[in-house]
């Protein structure tokens, strides 16, 4: 089993990566000593590990209550937050209690949400399903929930007590839930770090064919690099801003299609393509590099297009209400070569539009 560290001072935990490690949860947190458990996930995932994970716990802990919400982006939202709090306090979970989150990224931030909130904040352990949620969500403690003015608008910075992610749960996660995942690790590699792009390019047919070995370190990488950036800025006061690389536009796709046609790692694909592109236009990046991050995305089957049939300012006006823009200056994360990138305010659109267009 690999380690990492996500270095915090009194709020450090572990993230522990194998694989047929589902099994072990328990021993994974017995030293916590936790009174009480809720354990939170869904009906699919719940139906596919529910067990393993139940018994483990049983082990370790005398009491272990399930909550279970509807599979769905759309029940991340304060009604379910409700019913979990409720069930929490009818399961009578005090304040040495735990909630562990087994699942994908809905079920590890609503379930941080509430962890963050029960009487004033309980402990949580995030075991995280999918791989989207084992590169990324389930690390660096943002949690939250949506609100129909806005996805993620209500949450909360909370770090888990620890992160168990068992590369074995990716066996049974849909293709397409598989590449979403993969459109983080490339992010990861064009942001920090140049040789595991590489990596991603060499190893594309391992990586699709879930090897084992090759999965353990495409994860532990993932976290190793986002454990190092949260570490350095936890609340996005500057230096955490670069994992948004090509997010400000995949935001802005995923508002202008209405949420509906694409998933978040794919909405990022596009975004990172088009930014990259932008970041040639200003003259940041080789446009050799731009189109060696463009072929990466397509290698993996990811798209790289923007949706046809939706005018560009449909796309632009959600940008102007990012959260990152400032003064009518949009915030850009961009590529200065493959393993760096800045971060850049822009105020001319019309190289936005004309970056857009190209992709
Ligand atoms: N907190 C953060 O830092 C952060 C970062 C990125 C994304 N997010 C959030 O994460 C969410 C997206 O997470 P996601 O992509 O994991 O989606 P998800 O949680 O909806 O999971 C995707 C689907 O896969 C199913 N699933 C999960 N694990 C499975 C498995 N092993 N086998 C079969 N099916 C499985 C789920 O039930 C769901 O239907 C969004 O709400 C997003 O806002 C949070």
């Amino acid at each position: 089993m690999e380690k990492v560290r996500v270095a915090l001072g009194e709020r450090s935990y572990d993230i522990r990566i194998g694989s047929g490690m589902l099994r072990e949860i328990g021993e994974g947190i017995r030293d916590f000593g936790f009174s009480r458990i809720g354990l939170v996930s869904n009906p699919t995932v719940y139906g596919l590990y529910g067990d393993a994970v139940l018994a483990s716990l049983k082990k370790v802990c005398s009491s272990v209550d399930v909550i279970i919400i509807p599979d769905g982006e759309e029940y991340k939202d304060f009604l379910w937050l409700h019913y979990i709090q409720s069930e929490l306090l009818k399961c009578r979970l005090d304040r040495s209690s735990a909630l562990v989150a087994l699942g994908g990224g809905v079920i590890g931030d609503i379930t941080g949400f509430a962890a963050s909130t029960y009487m004033r904040g309980i402990s949580f352990v995030q075991v995280p399903t999918t791989l989207l949620a084992q590169v990324d969500s389930s690390v660096g403690g943002k949690t939250g929930i949506n609100h129909p003015l806005g996805k993620n608008m209500i949450g909360t910075f909370y770090q888990p007590r620890l992160v168990w992610a068992d590369a074995d749960t990716l066996a049974s996660l849909p293709h397409r839930q598989v590449l979403a995942g993969i459109a983080e690790v490339i992010k990861y590699g064009v942001i920090w770090d140049e040789e595991f792009f590489r990596f991603l390019e060499d190893q594309k047919d391992k990586v699709l064919g879930l090897d084992r070995d090759v999965m353990e370190f495409l994860i532990k990488r993932s976290c190793e690099i986002k454990a190092e950036v949260v570490s350095r800025d936890e609340r996005e006061g500057g230096l955490r801003a670069i994992l948004n690389y090509g997010h400000t536009v995949g935001h802005a796709i995923e508002t202008a299609t209405g949420y509906t046609e694409y998933l978040h790692g794919e909405a990022v694909a596009i975004g990172m393509h088009c930014e990259a592109r932008l970041a040639g236009l200003l003259g940041y990046l080789d446009v050799k590099d731009a189109e060696r991050i463009r072929f990466l995305i397509d290698s993996y089957g990811l798209p790289t297009a923007m949706p046809r049939g939706i005018p560009t300012d449909s796309v632009i006006a959600p940008m102007m209400r990012d959260k990152k823009a400032v003064a009518g200056e949009l915030k850009f994360i961009l590529p200065e070569k493959i393993g760096r990138v800045k971060i850049i305010g822009i105020a001319d659109t019309e190289k936005i539009v004309e970056s857009l267009g190209l992709c």
